[in-house]
């Protein structure tokens, strides 16, 4: 297990990334926000599972069916400590951010938004924050709009004010942008939105692996984040929700495990939080989440946290000293572990084969967030990403690489 620490004492990476066996490749990883690397940790915790009571939850008598239930149930808890939700019941398991808010526009969102009411948006939000409330707003005859960035990439403030001087129904926005690394001044915003009536739900998909959350602290009504982002299996993602509100939803999917009772004539479903989570979930995931919550807690938020804006100002450094680059977004104090930029005449792709020749691991593209693109006029970005086992090698790596495309494309 990785040495945890204390605020203001520098991370072992070296000891951390002995967890990591896919480090062992040599491979400079620089995506960690399009999906992170896994310890062994999680990785032994899901094969465990698998090998010693692989069974199905909630319903077999047999013994290690219970310890199947245990841990499931188990990783619960410990999401519930992770995020300081109130009750158990407040933490549904969907298979990622996108189902979870997905899960919301749909079961909240059919039963809450009518014709003519506005859903406030932001312009840095992930495809996954912005499709499923337009295919909302296009069912009940709603509206959307999108507060705006300032040139740091920041959201205006100003125009989110006014936004909520219309009495939006929701207020959906990320704590942290997955394309600039930009933190969203969430609690405040949150708070704002609730005295303007409006119901808040926060993604945190960003936000949980990298700042952590204390869902109460926050006030928001709804919180969704993925496993895959910190440390934990794909396919496995949380919806918190404040549990007046759960309570008060209809089923998202239907099927097993979700019900009470099913007659002919009709059927009650289960409590909370099982009235979501229909059919066999899966189980081994849920466990591997549980692994790396343990993992990502053990590190400490805090400690992740400077880790990731001492990287980010060391990058941010090392790449404006390069002739034609381009940063987007704030500067290093004000960002999670995310460096966007551009370098003029080569485009992003290329830039990320070339890094590819040099075992630099580099995002190219839209990172699903296409408005943005837009607003920033611009097609798509080069984007290194950081977490807590990223090391500033790494990053050399990265500007070496650079440097090598720039000399290619001179
Ligand atoms: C800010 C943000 N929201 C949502 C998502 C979608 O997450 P998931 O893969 O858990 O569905 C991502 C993934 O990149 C993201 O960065």
């Amino acid at each position: 297990m990785a040495t945890s620490t204390s605020r203001g004492r520098a991370l072992d990476t070296a000891a951390i990334r002995a967890d990591f066996p896919i480090f062992e490749t040599g491979v400079a990883y620089l995506d960690s926000s399009n999906t992170s690397q896994r310890p062994r940790q999680v990785i032994e915790a899901m094969e465990e599972y698998y090998f010693k009571f692989n069974s199905n939850i909630h319903r077999a008598a047999y013994s290690f069916a219970e310890q199947a239930t245990e841990h499931y149930e188990g990783a619960r808890e410990k999401v519930k400590r992770f995020i300081n939700a109130r009750s158990l019941k407040e933490v549904v398991y969907t298979s990622g951010t996108t189902e979870s808010i997905n899960l919301v526009a749909r079961s909240w969102g059919e039963q809450n938004i009518g014709a003519g009411d506005l859903i406030v948006l932001t312009l840095l939000e992930h495809h996954s924050n912005i499709v499923p409330w337009q295919l909302l707003a296009a069912r009940q005859g709603a509206r959307v709009e999108y507060v705006d960035i300032d040139e740091n990439g920041e959201l205006r403030q100003d125009q989110f004010r006014a936004l909520l001087e219309q009495n939006p129904k929701l207020v959906a926005f990320t704590q942290v942008s997955n394309a600039m690394g930009t933190i969203t001044p969430a609690k405040a915003m949150t708070a704002a939105a609730k005295a303007a009536g409006a119901t808040v739900l926060v993604d945190g998909a960003q936000g949980a692996p990298h700042l952590g959350v204390d869902v109460r602290d926050l006030g928001c009504d709804f919180y969704a984040f993925g496993g895959h982002k910190m440390c934990g299996p794909t396919g496995i993602g949380i919806l918190y929700g404040r549990r007046e509100l759960l309570e008060a939803m209809p089923p998202f999917k239907s099927g097993g495990d979700m019900i009470r009772t099913v007659a002919v004539e009709g059927t009650t479903f289960n409590d909370l939080p099982w009235k979501f989570e229909a059919g066999t979930q899966p189980i081994a995931e849920v466990i591997g989440l549980g692994a790396a919550v343990d993992y990502v807690a053990g590190i400490g938020l805090e400690a992740i946290h400077e880790h990731e804006v001492d990287l980010t100002g060391y990058a941010y450094e090392a790449l404006s000293e390069l002739p034609g680059i381009r940063i987007f977004g704030p500067p290093p104090a004000r960002r999670s572990g995310v460096m966007s930029f551009d370098v003029e005449g080569i485009h992003p792709h290329d830039l990320a084969t070339i890094a590819d020749r040099h075992q630099v691991a580099l995002r190219a593209g839209h990172h699903c967030a296409m408005p943005l693109m837009t607003r920033l006029d611009v097609a798509a970005t080069a984007r290194a990403s950081f977490y807590f086992y990223t090391e500033k090698q790494e990053i050399d790596r990265l500007v070496e690489a650079v440097r090598d495309a720039q000399r290619i494309f001179a």
